[in-house]
């Protein structure tokens, strides 16, 4: 490969020599700035937010807020006894004890982060969701984790099918002149009145922490568990991968539904005591300049979707604003483009660090560093701390520049606990060598930079979500029309992959374009407004394997127009 590598730009950074820091690393060491690694009992929620209510960060802002209708800061102190005050609501009112699952079912505000962390606070599991879900996807997620309360809106509540959800005994709504009845409470108005004091409960460090649903390529959403001892990575990335500094006021665009908005969104800056902007509402370029200009942001966490649309925005309105608090800018989620990358140079002066990591994963494991040479369109290095290869079906390490699966050698401390309800389903992901797994293909160079191939499975990645294709056909199967559908990830400049299905309809029914838009509206409104394809195209038939399943890899080729490869297993 001849890639010119855009230099390592001079500075003071937290990981200042990559080379020397991975030979000698030790995770241990990093337990060492925990109060937990005396007392061995560990609440992510004190580490994050108590521990500089009490020191000298009292009254740093650790949060700035705002959206249409709210601006808003609150100090560590603040947050302290806000997240204490929703920890004795969601007891109080809701049972809540160690162990049981929480969800939070809310647009992002201020209120969703006192809840998501004062249910931490009582040892809960916390299930965050987008949202943008719609009753199908809410109503898989709650089935399957068995949640016992959830935290919610008036205008979501629609959503949630609640007489089907037996284990569902407390839901609180987030607005004004809520009706209470046994079932229903009113989160501010108890907020507002709880006690600022709570009895914090100490856990074990494996004890469970979050749970975040993610897509495969086959089955139903998967609940990928995470647990307490995740803080170490969160904590350690903080300072070597976004080299969060005491001074810096960092902004992650990411929701809190999706796991780079809670490790990256609440656990790393704030274990690291840095002042978090939030921001709420619909993506709009201008306004995202404006947050940068507005907080002075430092440090900042995006997605290549984003930036593409920020590029397709035009340079004129970056004119129009200050960005030159900048000092670091972070990518995740799906392949950056070289080309972005030089755009960033450009328009923020900025080499924009590209880092590949996954839910299951729970925090970075390849990234570029500050202090490193970038080479644009790679995903960089493993963390220090952390052995990742390329590896063949059997779980061979490969020579540099041969593709194969991205695996990371087990043991890693954010790496998830268990899938949920589903341990065989986690222990898949190992080869019984001690290899994870990790469904994407890839190749290291000679100098130990690895490259993203694509996805060795089905799943679709657009616009940075992870989208399952059999969640998708199965919703499209509910339709009335739909006989029979397949799914598969339709390239795209902006969004990276669109998601097309290729759908063969009832008999009796016509094709028509009104027909589609119908039954795009009917995936939408069932899952997510990001899980309805973008295009439907109808077929007689489809392609399958003679047991029955759809053959998406040929779908995929008739949509590239590639050859399709070996057919032997498709019916007649
Ligand atoms: C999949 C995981 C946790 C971050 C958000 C996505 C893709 C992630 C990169 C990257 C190319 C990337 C992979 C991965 N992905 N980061 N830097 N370059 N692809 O988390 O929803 O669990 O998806 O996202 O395919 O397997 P996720």
């Amino acid at each position: 490969m001849n890639v010119v590598a855009l230099p390592a730009v001079k500075g003071d950074y937290n990981l200042t020599n990559y080379d020397e820091t991975y030979k000698h690393f030790d995770w241990k060491d990093v337990e060492k700035e925990f109060t937990w690694s005396e007392t061995g009992k560990v609440n992510l929620a004190y580490e994050a937010i108590d521990r500089h209510a009490e020191g000298f960060r009292k009254n740093k802002v650790a949060l700035y807020y705002s959206d249409d209708s709210r601006d808003e800061k609150y100090t560590f102190k603040d947050l302290k006894e806000l997240t204490n005050k929703a920890g004795n609501v969601l007891k109080e009112y809701g049972g809540v004890e160690k162990g049981d699952r929480v969800f939070i079912f809310m647009p992002r505000s201020p209120e969703l982060y006192f809840a998501l962390l004062g249910a931490v606070k009582l040892g809960a599991v916390v299930g965050p969701l987008f949202e943008a879900f719609m009753e199908g996807a809410v109503r898989d997620r709650l089935e399957d984790s068995e949640a016992k309360v959830l935290v919610t809106t008036p205008a979501l509540l629609d959503r949630v099918p609640v007489d089907k959800l037996p284990a569902l005994k407390t839901i609180f709504l987030v607005g004004r002149d809520i009706k209470e009845d046994e079932k229903q409470i009113d989160f501010l108005k108890h907020l507002a009145d709880a006690s600022k004091q709570l009895e914090l409960e100490w856990v074990d460090r494996m004890d469970g922490l979050i749970l975040h649903y993610t897509s495969g390529s086959t089955g139903k959403p998967k609940g990928v568990l995470h647990v307490h001892n995740a803080m170490i990575q969160h904590y350690q990335t903080a300072k070597w991968v976004l080299d969060l500094k005491e001074e810096d006021v960092y902004w992650c665009t990411a929701d809190p539904g999706w796991v780079t908005g809670t490790s990256y969104g609440i656990f790393a800056p704030w274990l690291t005591g840095t002042s978090n902007v939030i921001v709420g509402g619909r993506f709009k370029p201008e306004d995202w300049y404006k947050t940068i200009e507005k907080f002075g942001v430092t440090v900042w966490y995006s997605a290549p979707t984003a930036f593409r649309m920020l590029m397709g925005a035009g340079d004129e309105i970056i004119k129009k604003h200050d960005l030159t608090s900048l000092r670091h800018v972070l990518s995740v989620g799906e392949p950056l483009n070289p080309e972005v990358i030089r755009w960033g140079k450009k328009v923020f002066g900025q080499r924009i660090h590209d880092t590949w990591w996954m839910t299951e994963t729970g925090a970075h494991l390849i990234c570029n560093y500050p202090s490193m040479n970038i080479k644009p369109g790679s995903m960089g290095k493993p963390i220090p701390g952390v052995e990742a290869a390329i590896v063949d079906d059997q779980g061979n390490v490969l020579p540099p520049n041969r593709m194969g699966n991205l695996a990371i050698k087990k043991g890693w401390p954010s790496m998830m606990q268990t899938i949920w309800n589903n341990e065989p389903k986690y222990q898949s992901y190992f080869f019984p060598n001690g290899w994870y797994v990790s469904g994407d293909s890839a190749y290291m160079d000679e100098d130990g930079y690895f490259w993203f191939q694509g996805r060795v499975d089905d799943v679709i990645m657009t616009s940075g979500e992870r989208v399952g294709p059999f969640e998708v056909e199965s919703k499209l199967i509910e339709h009335p029309a739909v006989a029979e559908a397949g799914v598969i990830g339709k390239p795209d400049p902006v969004r990276g992959e669109i998601i097309k299905a290729f759908v063969a309809l009832m008999d009796g029914y016509e094709e028509s374009d009104e027909l589609k838009e119908e039954i795009r509206q009917f995936v939408k409104n069932g899952l997510a407004a990001h899980s309805a394809p973008r295009e439907i195209e109808f077929r007689d038939k489809l392609p399958k394997t003679r047991s029955g399943k759809i053959m998406r890899r040929v779908l995929k080729a008739w949509e590239l127009d590639l050859p399709a490869g070996d057919l032997s297993t498709m019916e007649d």
